[in-house]
Protein backbone atom coordinates (compact mmCIF):
# COMPACT_ATOMS: atom_id res chain seq x y z
CA UNK A 1 0.00 0.00 0.00
CA UNK A 2 1.49 3.62 -0.64
CA UNK A 3 2.17 5.92 1.50
CA UNK A 4 3.13 9.48 1.94
CA UNK A 5 6.00 10.74 3.84
CA UNK A 6 7.18 14.23 4.92
CA UNK A 7 10.91 14.23 4.85
CA UNK A 8 13.56 17.04 5.44
CA UNK A 9 17.30 17.08 4.14
CA UNK A 10 19.82 17.26 6.47
CA UNK A 11 21.36 20.59 4.98
CA UNK A 12 21.97 21.85 8.50
CA UNK A 13 22.30 18.84 10.54
CA UNK A 14 25.26 18.98 13.19
CA UNK A 15 25.80 17.08 16.30
CA UNK A 16 26.20 20.45 18.33
CA UNK A 17 24.02 20.18 21.96
CA UNK A 18 22.95 16.90 24.06
CA UNK A 19 19.86 16.33 24.71
CA UNK A 20 19.74 12.53 24.13
CA UNK A 21 22.82 9.98 25.47
CA UNK A 22 23.48 9.46 21.37
CA UNK A 23 24.81 12.55 21.08
CA UNK A 24 28.06 13.94 21.29
CA UNK A 25 29.11 17.35 20.63
CA UNK A 26 32.91 17.27 20.83
CA UNK A 27 32.33 13.83 18.06
CA UNK A 28 29.95 15.63 15.90
CA UNK A 29 28.71 14.25 12.68
CA UNK A 30 29.38 14.78 9.12
CA UNK A 31 26.77 16.61 7.16
CA UNK A 32 27.96 15.51 4.13
CA UNK A 33 28.08 11.88 4.73
CA UNK A 34 24.26 12.29 6.53
CA UNK A 35 23.49 13.85 3.26
CA UNK A 36 24.47 11.14 1.13
CA UNK A 37 22.69 8.21 3.51
CA UNK A 38 19.36 10.10 3.86
CA UNK A 39 19.08 10.89 -0.01
CA UNK A 40 19.38 7.07 0.68
CA UNK A 41 16.85 6.67 2.58
CA UNK A 42 14.50 9.07 0.46
CA UNK A 43 15.38 6.89 -2.90
CA UNK A 44 14.46 3.69 -0.82
CA UNK A 45 11.07 5.05 -0.16
CA UNK A 46 10.34 6.38 -4.24
CA UNK A 47 11.60 3.16 -5.07
CA UNK A 48 9.17 1.18 -2.99
CA UNK A 49 6.77 3.65 -4.70
CA UNK A 50 5.84 5.86 -1.79
CA UNK A 51 5.31 9.41 -1.69
CA UNK A 52 7.52 11.52 -0.55
CA UNK A 53 6.92 15.21 0.21
CA UNK A 54 9.38 17.81 1.34
CA UNK A 55 9.90 20.73 4.13
CA UNK A 56 12.48 23.14 3.51
CA UNK A 57 15.34 22.94 6.33
CA UNK A 58 15.69 25.58 8.89
CA UNK A 59 19.15 26.84 9.50
CA UNK A 60 20.04 26.87 13.11
CA UNK A 61 17.92 23.71 13.53
CA UNK A 62 20.14 20.63 13.05
CA UNK A 63 17.97 18.54 14.02
CA UNK A 64 15.06 19.01 11.75
CA UNK A 65 16.44 15.95 10.19
CA UNK A 66 14.22 14.09 12.38
CA UNK A 67 10.73 14.45 10.81
CA UNK A 68 8.83 12.29 13.10
CA UNK A 69 9.33 14.25 15.96
CA UNK A 70 7.07 17.32 13.61
CA UNK A 71 3.35 16.04 14.45
CA UNK A 72 1.33 13.65 14.22
CA UNK A 73 -1.23 13.04 11.29
CA UNK A 74 -4.32 10.59 11.56
CA UNK A 75 -7.08 10.77 9.31
CA UNK A 76 -6.12 13.95 7.62
CA UNK A 77 -6.13 15.80 11.36
CA UNK A 78 -2.65 17.42 12.13
CA UNK A 79 -1.13 17.16 15.82
CA UNK A 80 1.55 19.66 16.38
CA UNK A 81 4.32 19.13 18.13
CA UNK A 82 5.20 21.07 21.54
CA UNK A 83 9.04 19.75 22.34
CA UNK A 84 10.76 18.91 25.29
CA UNK A 85 14.07 20.88 24.69
CA UNK A 86 14.44 24.91 23.98
CA UNK A 87 16.80 23.67 20.93
CA UNK A 88 14.14 22.24 18.30
CA UNK A 89 11.33 24.58 19.91
CA UNK A 90 11.06 26.16 16.52
CA UNK A 91 10.58 22.91 14.87
CA UNK A 92 6.84 22.71 16.28
CA UNK A 93 5.23 25.95 14.49
CA UNK A 94 8.02 25.06 11.16
CA UNK A 95 6.10 21.73 10.92
CA UNK A 96 2.78 22.91 11.53
CA UNK A 97 3.21 25.90 9.28
CA UNK A 98 3.59 23.15 6.39
CA UNK A 99 1.00 21.38 7.29
CA UNK A 100 -1.49 24.24 6.94
CA UNK A 101 -0.04 26.28 3.97
CA UNK A 102 -0.07 22.71 2.40
CA UNK A 103 -3.97 22.07 2.92
CA UNK A 104 -4.50 20.92 6.04
CA UNK A 105 -7.22 22.80 7.92
CA UNK A 106 -7.64 20.16 10.82
CA UNK A 107 -4.24 21.47 12.31
CA UNK A 108 -4.30 22.11 16.17
CA UNK A 109 -1.35 23.80 17.76
CA UNK A 110 -0.87 21.90 21.21
CA UNK A 111 -1.44 22.90 24.10
CA UNK A 112 0.87 19.78 26.06
CA UNK A 113 4.18 18.85 25.17
CA UNK A 114 4.69 16.24 22.80
CA UNK A 115 7.07 15.50 20.30
CA UNK A 116 4.93 13.91 17.33
CA UNK A 117 5.13 10.61 15.77
CA UNK A 118 8.65 10.30 17.95
CA UNK A 119 6.27 9.31 20.69
CA UNK A 120 2.87 8.28 18.72
CA UNK A 121 2.84 5.37 16.81
CA UNK A 122 -0.17 4.64 14.61
CA UNK A 123 -2.10 1.01 14.26
CA UNK A 124 -5.70 0.82 12.46
CA UNK A 125 -7.18 1.05 16.04
CA UNK A 126 -5.52 2.61 18.41
CA UNK A 127 -2.57 4.64 18.70
CA UNK A 128 0.81 3.84 21.26
CA UNK A 129 2.35 6.87 23.11
CA UNK A 130 5.34 6.92 24.96
CA UNK A 131 5.90 8.86 27.88
CA UNK A 132 9.44 9.26 30.28
CA UNK A 133 11.18 11.37 28.63
CA UNK A 134 9.91 13.68 26.14
CA UNK A 135 5.84 13.44 25.47
CA UNK A 136 4.35 14.40 28.60
CA UNK A 137 0.50 12.14 29.64
CA UNK A 138 -1.43 14.71 29.28
CA UNK A 139 -0.49 15.20 25.73
CA UNK A 140 -1.72 11.80 25.26
CA UNK A 141 -5.17 12.67 25.98
CA UNK A 142 -5.21 15.57 24.14
CA UNK A 143 -4.32 13.58 20.83
CA UNK A 144 -7.31 11.46 22.05
CA UNK A 145 -9.58 13.86 22.20
CA UNK A 146 -8.81 15.52 19.09
CA UNK A 147 -8.04 12.42 17.03
CA UNK A 148 -10.87 10.50 18.08
CA UNK A 149 -8.69 7.44 18.85
CA UNK A 150 -8.10 5.37 21.54
CA UNK A 151 -4.76 6.43 22.84
CA UNK A 152 -2.62 4.07 24.94
CA UNK A 153 0.07 5.40 26.92
CA UNK A 154 3.29 3.61 27.57
CA UNK A 155 5.83 3.88 30.09
CA UNK A 156 9.52 4.23 29.04
CA UNK A 157 12.39 3.87 31.62
CA UNK A 158 15.83 3.71 29.34
CA UNK A 159 18.05 6.96 28.47
CA UNK A 160 18.63 5.44 25.23
CA UNK A 161 15.35 4.85 24.36
CA UNK A 162 13.98 8.25 24.85
CA UNK A 163 11.22 7.95 22.27
CA UNK A 164 9.05 5.66 21.65
CA UNK A 165 10.08 4.99 17.98
CA UNK A 166 13.20 3.78 19.37
CA UNK A 167 12.11 0.94 20.70
CA UNK A 168 9.20 -0.20 19.03
CA UNK A 169 7.54 0.31 15.65
CA UNK A 170 4.43 -1.05 13.94
CA UNK A 171 4.55 -3.96 11.49
CA UNK A 172 0.84 -2.81 10.16
CA UNK A 173 -2.04 -1.84 11.28
CA UNK A 174 -2.12 -4.61 14.33
CA UNK A 175 1.18 -5.74 15.49
CA UNK A 176 4.69 -4.32 16.41
CA UNK A 177 8.02 -5.02 17.30
CA UNK A 178 9.40 -3.95 20.23
CA UNK A 179 12.43 -4.12 23.22
CA UNK A 180 10.61 -4.91 26.28
CA UNK A 181 13.66 -3.60 28.54
CA UNK A 182 12.44 -0.32 27.44
CA UNK A 183 9.29 -0.55 29.02
CA UNK A 184 8.44 -0.15 32.38
CA UNK A 185 7.31 -3.61 33.71
CA UNK A 186 3.74 -1.98 33.73
CA UNK A 187 3.96 -1.25 29.95
CA UNK A 188 5.43 -4.37 29.10
CA UNK A 189 2.78 -6.29 30.30
CA UNK A 190 0.41 -4.10 28.55
CA UNK A 191 2.84 -4.79 25.46
CA UNK A 192 2.30 -8.48 25.88
CA UNK A 193 -1.55 -8.59 26.26
CA UNK A 194 -2.10 -6.05 23.35
CA UNK A 195 0.34 -8.08 20.87
CA UNK A 196 0.88 -11.40 21.92
CA UNK A 197 2.46 -11.64 18.40
CA UNK A 198 4.70 -9.65 18.69
CA UNK A 199 8.18 -9.75 17.18
CA UNK A 200 10.33 -9.79 20.57
CA UNK A 201 13.76 -7.67 19.45
CA UNK A 202 17.01 -7.89 21.61
CA UNK A 203 19.31 -5.52 22.98
CA UNK A 204 21.79 -5.74 20.42
CA UNK A 205 19.23 -4.92 17.47
CA UNK A 206 18.00 -2.24 20.21
CA UNK A 207 20.94 -0.70 20.63
CA UNK A 208 21.62 0.45 16.50
CA UNK A 209 18.42 1.56 16.35
CA UNK A 210 16.74 -1.52 14.82
CA UNK A 211 13.36 -0.78 15.80
CA UNK A 212 13.50 2.70 14.56
CA UNK A 213 12.09 0.94 11.49
CA UNK A 214 9.66 2.04 8.90
CA UNK A 215 6.82 -0.99 7.73
CA UNK A 216 4.56 -0.30 5.13
CA UNK A 217 2.68 -3.73 6.41
CA UNK A 218 5.14 -5.81 3.01
CA UNK A 219 8.35 -3.47 3.61
CA UNK A 220 10.98 -2.95 6.64
CA UNK A 221 13.01 -0.51 6.12
CA UNK A 222 15.27 -0.94 8.97
CA UNK A 223 19.17 0.03 10.03
CA UNK A 224 21.47 -2.30 8.08
CA UNK A 225 23.08 -3.39 11.43
CA UNK A 226 20.37 -4.92 13.21
CA UNK A 227 20.56 -7.88 11.53
CA UNK A 228 19.63 -10.38 14.14
CA UNK A 229 15.87 -8.51 13.87
CA UNK A 230 16.29 -8.61 10.33
CA UNK A 231 16.18 -11.77 10.22
CA UNK A 232 13.37 -12.47 12.55
CA UNK A 233 11.31 -10.16 10.25
CA UNK A 234 12.42 -12.31 7.03
CA UNK A 235 11.11 -15.50 8.70
CA UNK A 236 7.79 -13.80 9.20
CA UNK A 237 7.68 -13.05 6.22
CA UNK A 238 8.52 -9.19 5.93
CA UNK A 239 10.82 -7.74 2.93
CA UNK A 240 13.55 -6.54 4.72
CA UNK A 241 15.16 -3.28 2.76
CA UNK A 242 18.24 -2.46 5.07
CA UNK A 243 19.50 1.31 4.97
CA UNK A 244 22.52 2.91 5.94
CA UNK A 245 22.11 5.90 8.41
CA UNK A 246 24.96 5.59 11.00
CA UNK A 247 25.83 9.20 10.61
CA UNK A 248 22.62 10.15 11.70
CA UNK A 249 22.74 7.15 14.47
CA UNK A 250 24.92 10.19 16.34
CA UNK A 251 22.11 12.43 16.91
CA UNK A 252 20.04 9.62 17.80
CA UNK A 253 18.13 9.00 14.90
CA UNK A 254 17.27 6.37 12.26
CA UNK A 255 14.91 5.85 9.72
CA UNK A 256 11.93 6.52 11.52
CA UNK A 257 12.92 9.52 12.94
CA UNK A 258 13.56 10.91 9.56
CA UNK A 259 9.88 10.15 8.45
CA UNK A 260 6.79 11.97 9.64
CA UNK A 261 4.06 9.73 7.83
CA UNK A 262 0.91 11.68 6.73
CA UNK A 263 -2.24 9.52 7.07
CA UNK A 264 -5.12 10.63 5.46
N1 LIG B 1 18.56 14.59 18.41
C1 LIG B 1 17.14 14.39 18.30
C2 LIG B 1 16.51 14.53 19.67
O1 LIG B 1 17.10 14.13 20.64
C3 LIG B 1 16.85 13.05 17.71
C4 LIG B 1 15.40 12.81 17.43
C5 LIG B 1 15.12 11.46 16.88
N2 LIG B 1 13.80 11.34 16.48
C6 LIG B 1 12.98 10.32 16.77
N3 LIG B 1 11.81 10.29 16.23
N4 LIG B 1 13.31 9.41 17.66
O2 LIG B 1 15.44 15.05 19.82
Amino acid sequence: MTRHYLMCRPDHFAVEYAINPWMDPEAGADREVAIRQWEGLRGVYEELGHRVSLIDPVEGLPDMVFAANGALVVGGRVYGARFTHPERAAEGPAYLEWFTSNGYTAAREAEFTNEGEGDFLTLDHLVLAGTGFRTEVAAHGEAQEFLGRPVVSLRLVDPRFYHLDTALFPLNGHNVAYFPEAFSPGSQEVLRNLFPDAVVATEDDAVVLGLNAVSDGTHVVINAEATGLQLELKRRGFEVVPVELAELRKAGGGPKCCTLEIRG
